[in-house]
């Protein structure tokens, strides 16, 4: 059953962001890994950079993720239910840490260098862009304006992955050994976002964040039990993010604003 979680996904979310409770806990988990995982990287990267237009890219990319983070807070907030604080166990590049032995601790000590770090950043930018394509019409039926705001940041994440792109090979030894990594890479965060899903689906099913009849919960938690059995892997979308992706999400939300 390769394809449980592609099926699965979509639903899960389209429930989740039906409830007032499931849409405030999907925009604060998001705003928590924009901040404490990615946000702690940048500082990092910016005292090895030595190139002055790649540290121009930087910052510019680590104030993007932090304006990302303070408007999916204030998302989250607006819609006026107690926020919890993410469990450690969700938090998604810690995770991303521990099964690539430690990444960071390796990064410090000059194991792992700037191309390594811009393709980890690759894969997360890689993921967040599949998760806004699952995520932005589901929030669009029930919240317009936090639509619009996923399409604004969506925008950002397609230039970050170009920053990525670029940077990852400019630090690159040869073409090889970076499509190497990059595969390696998105291996181990497709084996950890399948975990982190079946975590996330648990937590939510346990804090009831869905609004789920009886029924629901019972083919819900029969999905929970065949995911754990399966330890399904999630491989994100790596095919580019074009403008293309953007301009008919805009040109639809446009519509819509139009229309109401
Ligand atoms: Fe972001
Ligand atoms: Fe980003």
């Amino acid at each position: 059953m390769p394809n449980l979680q592609k099926l699965i996904a979509p639903l899960f979310i389209r429930r989740l962001v039906q409830s007032d409770k499931g849409r405030a806990y999907i925009l604060n988990q998001a705003a928590d890994a924009e901040s404490s995982d990615e946000g702690k990287i940048f500082d990092e990267i910016l005292a090895v950079v030595d190139d002055p237009k790649v540290h121009k890219l930087v910052k510019i990319h680590q104030e993007d993720e932090e304006r990302h983070a303070e408007l999916f807070l204030a998302a989250a907030k607006k819609i006026g239910v107690p926020l919890q604080e993410v469990p450690a166990n969700l938090k998604l590049l810690a995770r991303l840490d521990i099964a690539l032995g430690g990444f960071f601790q390796q990064f410090s000590e000059g194991k792992r260098g700037l191309m390594d770090i811009y393709l980890l950043l690759q894969v997360i930018e890689e993921r967040a862009t599949t998760q806004f394509r699952q995520l932005e019409p589901e929030m669009r039926k029930v919240d317009p304006a936090a639509a619009d705001m996923l399409l604004g940041i969506a925008e950002d994440e397609v230039r970050h992955l170009k920053y990525c792109r670029a940077i990852s090979k400019q630090y690159a030894p040869n073409p090889e050994v970076l499509q190497a990594t990059l595969a390696e890479f998105r291996e181990v965060e497709g084996r950890v976002f399948g975990e982190h899903s079946r975590i996330n689906l648990e937590h939510c099913l346990d804090e009831k964040f869905m609004d789920l009849s009886a029924a629901e919960t019972f083919f819900w938690r029969a999905i929970l039990r065949t995911s754990k059995r399966k330890k399904l892997s999630a491989p994100s979308d790596f095919s580019p993010v074009e403008p293309s992706f953007l301009q008919v999400h805009l040109a639809k939300a446009r519509a819509f604003a139009s229309a109401n």
